[in-house]
């Protein structure tokens, strides 16, 4: 098959870059946020190469984009294929635009070769897969799988209240499509690892068995604003030593659970963050992984024993939420069987692996049948401006998601 359909390497690492363009920041990454007219011109540049391409496109009212190469029994559902265009503030040029720009080749190697498939194939583009700006993270795979209902997700607000829903009507992308009222026969998504065990094990190709389990959390700490000079220190109601306090703690919890947990305070706003004022209001988010549910419930357990004495002691009011809990995936068998054979028809290096990283393949894993891919990336940085990935190491994962698709294709 690879003999007829070939990826055409130096076109997909062109797109990557042409996209790359959109958002582009001044240290070489890019920041394209959610539902920002930055968000808007990468989806019109997608939409636009997939017509070019042939697809028919199509849009649900989470803003999903769905692109389809038809294929010669139209009435079979679609293996579907792809990932995010949104990005982090200081994000990189792979992070998601890998996996939806290495769909897209495919659809373009397809044509090249003139080759049919039996099943049609989508490249999907799904929004919002960060949660940066608007937390949670994959919320409309997530309502596209019915882990979110529809209202939910068109209502997360970013911190100024603006909502999705008025932010895709904006732009133009609140589609006609109900949401995940579609069967997939198959989806694969492939995405740069994220982390340092692909370069560090010299492996090429991340065969990834599931993701594991995150709880995020928002917390308010409210104490009383006063003046730095003439309040004594034992009067004091100080927000933020107690969130530093927290920020400690959450580490902490990260460090005692070895060696899979990971603990983030990623966001804080001090209030009123005027250097002469003790602080009177510090809003904080907590960001919990670990592979396993029964630890992560451990680590939820410690922050919760600890946040509530801490505000105690320091005469402050603690409002804690977890506002999101995504259980530990593991990946559909077949899938990721399709995902090994690939990379060893294809004389690749691989192993298996757990995504850190939450991913749109997690919930869609709940309604389809589903596989990842990893490449690496450079000292396993991501959600940095420097993330890089080789071009070798692009065309591989690409190469192993035209065969495993067509694997399931036909
Ligand atoms: C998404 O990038 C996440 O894993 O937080
Ligand atoms: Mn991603
Ligand atoms: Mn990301």
């Amino acid at each position: 098959m690879e003999s007829t359909v070939q990826i055409n390497s130096k076109r997909l690492w062109d797109s990557l870059m042409d996209m790359a363009k959109i958002g582009a920041t001044s240290k070489g990454g890019v920041c394209r946020l959610a539902l920002t007219d930055l968000d808007r011109q990468g989806r019109d540049l997608f939409v636009k190469w997939c017509r070019e391409a042939g697809c028919s496109v199509r849009v649900d009212r989470m803003g999903n984009i769905f692109a389809r190469r038809a294929g010669s029994e139209p009435a079979r559902p679609p293996i579907a294929t792809g990932s995010h265009l949104d990005s982090q503030p200081t994000g990189g040029r792979f992070d998601g635009v890998y996996g939806v720009l290495a769909g897209l080749e495919v659809i373009r190697a397809l044509n090249d070769a003139d080759h049919p498939t039996q099943a049609p194939i989508e490249v999907v583009v799904w929004t919002n897969e960060e949660g940066s700006r608007f937390a949670p993270a994959m919320v409309a795979s997530g309502v596209f799988a019915g882990v979110f209902d529809l209202e939910y997700g068109l209502s997360r607000a970013d911190l100024n209240g603006t909502t999705m829903a008025q932010e895709l009507a904006r732009i133009g992308y609140a589609g006609d499509d109900p949401v995940g009222k579609r069967s997939l026969g198959a989806f694969f998504e492939l995405h740069i690892e994220q982390g340092p065990i692909l370069e560090a094990e010299r492996q090429t190709i991340g065969v990834v068995t599931g993701a594991q389990g995150q709880r995020w959390y928002e917390i308010r700490l409210t104490g009383q604003e006063a003046h730095a000079g003439p309040t004594p220190m034992s009067r004091r109601r100080d927000a933020l030593v107690g969130a530093s306090r927290i920020v400690n703690e959450v580490n902490r919890i990260g460090l005692a659970h070895p060696p899979y947990a990971c603990a983030t305070v990623g966001l804080l706003n001090v209030s009123p963050n005027s250097r002469n004022t003790i602080p009177g209001e510090v809003f904080f988010t907590v960001d919990f992984r670990h592979p396993e549910d029964g630890v992560l419930a451990q680590m939820d357990r410690e922050l919760r024993a600890f946040a509530p004495a801490t505000a105690n002691e320091l005469g402050l009011a603690l409002d804690l939420q977890q506002i999101w809990h995504s259980p530990a995936v593991a990946f559909d068998a077949a899938c990721v069987s399709s995902v090994r054979r690939a990379a060893e028809q294809l004389g690749l290096s691989h192993m298996n692996i757990i995504s850190g990283a939450g991913h749109d393949a997690c919930y869609i894993s709940r309604v389809a049948p589903t596989g990842m891919i990893f490449i690496p990336c450079e000292n396993g940085i991501s959600h940095n401006e420097i993330e890089s990935a080789s071009r070798e190491d692009v065309a591989a994962g690409a190469r192993v998601l035209l065969a495993a698709i067509l694997d399931r294709a036909d």
